[in-house]
């Protein structure tokens, strides 16, 4: 079935435009293809919305969000705004957006892609079939929670703080036992029970809520641990869920043991339009060299094809081809072995693009569709 999407593309800063190319591109091919009408817009945020409009989230370009199907991100930050207090960064921009647009749901799924077994800092008995879901929570705890500033008698202090309600534990621990339900039926909810009042109150909830999924099996972790049990033993865990601080923690973690963070990719749902962004920043000492690895943004890409279009025949398709291209050797400098040869972002993109025209000459050959 041919449908009309409105996307909105946000490149940002830094390696974010030419992440976000490579999904754009992604997102093309699938349309021409597949006689879908991607309407594809761009915006400003972050460091370049300040450097062209003076805010790192102009209004229009939040309406736009707003309005549209769906919202993919590249990349905000670097050096340049550096200096700018935190309310006036563009990160600020990225989590103004995240707030403006009802997003309080962050998927990150962690998995070793096979021809990539090898670049893992595991050995492969430790790494095993590592393929986790992280649920990070998208609108809540220290990231929006009270802060300040004061200065006394000449000392100066800051604070920020976590506070979590009942409410918004619920809503995204009934998404995190939803996605166990689907998966292995195993959920980990990881916390700091034994040190904050809002970790107590996150398992309280997480429990009380156990009742209504008693197919899920429901463990708990404390963070240190599970960041500890990341590295030791991964495929313990399945679905991971977790707050908004350590979540952000515990998936970078996570992207190191599969190779590199420009391999994640990431989905946010809420209220309204889902957003689509890989899980790296934006790489400054990249910019400029085309080794940015475009695979997280790629992937990004896939789950909006999936998980905001439905359209998995496409998302397959990509997915397929873009493993395809990895088992030929191909490799930006992020996931190659020492000495092994590499190609550009760029050069990675295109090489995916013609394995994806290969795949469509020879669906059946490749089992893809069928
Ligand atoms: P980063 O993710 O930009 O980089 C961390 C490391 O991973 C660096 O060594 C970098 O070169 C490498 N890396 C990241 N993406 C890569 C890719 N696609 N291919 C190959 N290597 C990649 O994190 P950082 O250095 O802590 O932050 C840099 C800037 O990005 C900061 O301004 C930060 O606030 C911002 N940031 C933005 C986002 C976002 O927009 N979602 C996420 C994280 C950090
Ligand atoms: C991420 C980033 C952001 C976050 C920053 C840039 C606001 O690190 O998406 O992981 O902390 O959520
Ligand atoms: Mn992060």
């Amino acid at each position: 079935m041919k449908v009309k999407k409105t996307i909105v593309l946000l490149p940002g800063d830094g390696i974010g435009p030419e992440v976000t190319r490579a999904a754009a591109t992604v997102l093309r091919e699938c349309a021409q293809e597949f006689h879908h009408e991607f309407d594809l817009h761009e915006f400003p945020i972050g460091g370049a919305a300040i450097d062209e409009i003076g805010t790192p989230l102009p209004n229009e370009t939040l309406d736009a969000c707003k309005k549209a199907d769906a919202v993919f991100l590249g990349a905000v930050g670097g050096a340049k705004w550096d200096s700018l207090p935190v309310g006036k960064r563009p990160e600020s921009g990225l989590l103004g957006l995240r707030k403006g647009m009802g997003l309080y749901v962050n998927v990150r799924p962690v998995k070793v892609l096979e021809p990539l077994r090898g670049i893992s800092p595991l050995k492969p008995e430790r790494l095993g079939d590592l393929d986790i879901e992280i649920v990070r929570e998208l609108a809540g705890g220290m990231y929006f929670g009270e802060r300040g500033n004061t200065t006394e008698n000449g000392v100066e202090r800051a604070w920020d703080t976590e506070s979590y309600s009942t409410p918004e534990i619920e809503r995204i621990a009934t998404f995190a036992y939803g996605r166990a339900e689907n998966r292995s039926r195993r959920l980990c909810s990881v916390d700091k029970a034994n040190v904050l009042a809002s970790s107590q109150l996150w398992r309280r909830t997480v429990v009380a809520m156990s009742g209504v999924y008693s197919a899920v099996k429901l463990e708990h972790m404390y963070v240190d641990n599970a960041a500890m049990q990341l590295t030791l033993k991964p495929s313990q865990f399945d679905v991971m869920l977790t707050s908004n601080m350590f979540g952000d923690i515990l998936s970078d973690a996570a992207a190191a043991l599969v190779g590199s963070i420009g391999l994640i990719p990431s989905a946010s749902f809420g209220t309204g339009a889902p957003l689509f962004e890989p899980i790296h920043g934006s790489a400054p000492s990249l910019v400029g060299t085309d080794s940015a690895n475009p695979v997280g943004s790629i992937l990004s890409a896939v789950l909006m094809l999936r998980d905001a279009f439905g359209l998995s025949l496409e998302a397959d398709w990509v997915e397929q081809s873009l493993h395809r291209v990895l088992a030929g050797g191909y490799r930006t400098a992020d996931i190659a072995q020492p000495g092994a040869s590499t190609i550009g972002g760029s050069v990675f993109t295109e090489m995916l693009r013609e394995e994806m025209q290969r795949t469509l000459e020879h669906a059946e050959r490749y089992g893809w569709g069928v």
